[in-house]
């Protein structure tokens, strides 16, 4: 991406000298895997586009705004492709189509044209002038669900599917993308390898049981239900019918047995007598069949499932991804994530993308350092690669937004251990700060207002909070020496809260396994877990970024369910 966009005003410079007057279109701007030349190609150069008047190109996009102009005889049309924020300005000749299925909002064209310089004193540095309609996907604007009447972002999640064609939606997917591609470029640059962790688990990583399950056993049930109706099992009377179809056709082999029969004559008894066992041992298993899910001792039996045991979706891809760590050293996973937490917050979803990185030899200080690095290079990388789109948030949705990246990629992260953390809480209080959570006290989980007080009002940076009670955190964190707190972390950020939770891993075989009974955990689902430490143990330390509350850090867009192209929450899965 960084190569592209410096690579582009050179590349644009020489086409401008060689083609200009050309009939040809521009080769060099178009679109790779496709005819059309990108919009962003065209106007976000340096000077907007006006270095490539009177070159020929082809575009195509959906119509944000049109309207006809001078007693019908033109139609001026904004283009957007979502190459970019802009629009391209069409101009179309009443002349060259028939411009009413062209102006409503939503229809898709692609038109071929000459790039002119417009009037003086218009916006835009470049205007096309419409050779030829290539294609036109019309809408019936009484029908259109996306008005150009601006909706809420909260109506907008009524129309997933649509969405993306608001300017809204269409910058977060670019800032999105953006941040995915800086992810693995920062991994990749430090040496780590990427590993696809499993989404379908057995086991649970957080301990806390907010896993959907997986299972066949429901439709299953449901199949076999309207099988019985359709086909009801054999009744007792049939069975004993059948069982006597067996017992003559036994009889008779055994009469022509004993009285010596021709060969053919006996093969072709025994044959039947077979027909008739098939038939009642059908009959006999049909009759065991009961309608309802697989019961054994009073409860559900998971080995008629699908796996042949319970199963989930992962709520982290931490355990499987450290089995890597612990031979291939510096690892991460990048994926989605689900839990069944009955949360209706802005900062929750039941499926969110996770990155986790995990990393031998290293220590919770190393881990840190690492969450910073990579939290500091991902706002840089907004900073270098998408201005034009931060821009547009900064100007609709949070004026600071641009601020905020430029504070944290340039500002060493404040850090402070879980035990200053609540002092310093204990303290705003004393002064007057006002909380809605319980009482703040040593041993309470930190609540957002917290956090955010922490990282917005006390430090006005990111604040890395660290050795937290271990009766508040996950079996798997390492046990410090006071027995009390447990090497874990959380990096606050502003707007936000809690971006990254991570920890260095317990690598003690003796002081995991009473962790995890402690905790009231089950130890068969964790022994290949134990297996890292029973073999080669080593210690390793990781943690895990909300890929969307990133998106909300860098957006300021207010809630996590505009920032995923499709949200889950409860209640809603469209699509
Ligand atoms: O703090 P969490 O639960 O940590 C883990 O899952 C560790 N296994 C990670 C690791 O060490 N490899 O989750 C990590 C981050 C949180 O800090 C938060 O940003 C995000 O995931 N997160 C959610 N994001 C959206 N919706 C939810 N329901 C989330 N739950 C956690
Ligand atoms: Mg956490």
């Amino acid at each position: 991406m960084a190569e592209d966009s410096t690579a582009l005003p050179t590349q644009l410079a020489a086409a401008t000298l060689s083609d200009v007057a050309s009939s040809s279109p521009v080769e060099s701007l178009k679109a790779e895997f496709s005819d059309r030349v990108p919009i962003r190609s065209i106007i976000s150069r340096p000077d907007g586009g006006a270095g490539l008047a009177g070159q020929r190109v082809r575009v195509g996009g959906w119509v944000k705004t049109g309207r006809k102009a001078d007693k019908d005889a033109f139609a001026f049309l904004e283009l957007n492709d979502g190459s970019c924020p802009g629009n391209l300005q069409v101009i179309v000749d009443a002349a060259v189509a028939d411009l009413s299925p062209l102006v409503p909002t939503g229809t898709c064209v692609a038109v071929d044209g000459v790039l002119k310089l417009p009037p003086a004193g218009t916006r835009q540095k470049v205007e096309l002038r419409v050779e030829k309609v290539i294609h036109v996907g019309q809408v019936d604007p009484a029908k259109y669900p996306l008005p150009k009447t601006k909706l809420t972002l909260e109506r907008l999640r009524e129309h997933v599917h649509l969405r993306s064609r608001t300017n809204t939606i269409a910058a977060i997917a670019r800032i999105r993308n953006a941040l995915a591609y800086a992810t693995h470029t920062f991994f990749q640059k430090h040496g780590f390898l990427y590993v696809h962790t499993p989404i379908i688990t057995t086991s649970d990583c957080e301990g806390a049981g907010e896993m959907f399950q997986v299972t066949t056993l429901i439709s299953e049930a449901d199949r076999l239900e309207k099988d019985l109706i359709n086909n009801p099992p054999p009744s007792a009377a049939d069975i004993d019918a059948a069982q006597l179809v067996v017992k003559e056709k036994g009889d008779i082999v055994a009469q022509l047995k004993s009285a010596k029969a021709e060969k053919n004559e006996i093969s072709a008894s025994v044959s039947e007598l077979k027909i008739a066992k098939e038939n009642l041992a059908r009959l006999e298993e049909r009759s065991k069949l009961k309608p309802g899910l697989p019961k054994k001792d009073g409860k559900i039996d998971y080995t008629h499932d699908f796996f042949a045991r319970q199963a989930f979706l992962t709520v982290s891809g931490q355990l499987q991804v450290e089995s890597y760590a612990c031979a291939l050293s510096s690892v991460y996973t990048f994926g989605p994530t689900f839990r069944a937490e009955n949360s209706h917050t802005s900062r929750h979803l039941a499926e969110f993308w996770m990155v986790e990185p995990e990393i031998a030899f290293a220590e919770l200080k190393d881990d840190m350092n690492c969450a910073e690095a990579y939290v500091r290079f991902l706002c840089q990388w907004l900073l270098d690669n998408c201005l034009d789109d931060m821009e547009f948030m900064a100007d609709k949705y949070d004026k600071t937004c641009i601020e905020r990246l430029r504070m944290v990629s340039s500002t060493p992260f404040e850090r402070i251990s879980y035990t200053e953390a609540v002092e310093l809480l204990e303290e705003a209080v004393k002064n007057g700060q006002k909380f809605e959570n319980k009482s703040v006290k040593w041993g309470i989980d930190l609540a957002s207002e917290h956090e955010r007080y922490l990282t917005e009002v006390k430090f006005q940076k990111p604040v890395i909070v660290y050795n937290y009670p271990k009766d508040i955190k996950a079996f798997y964190m390492k046990v410090n020496d006071d027995c009390k707190t447990v090497a874990a972390m959380d990096v606050l950020v502003p707007k936000v809260g809690e971006l990254i939770g991570g920890s260095q891993r317990e690598e003690r075989y003796e002081v995991i396994q009473q962790r995890i009974q402690e905790m009231g955990l089950p130890l068969e689902p964790y022994e290949w877990y134990l297996d890292l430490r029973r073999y080669g143990t080593v210690k390793h330390s990781g943690f895990g970024l909300g890929f969307e509350r990133m998106l909300l850090f860098a957006t300021g867009i207010d809630n996590i369910r505009d920032v995923i192209p499709f949200p889950r929450y409860p209640g809603r899965a469209d699509l």
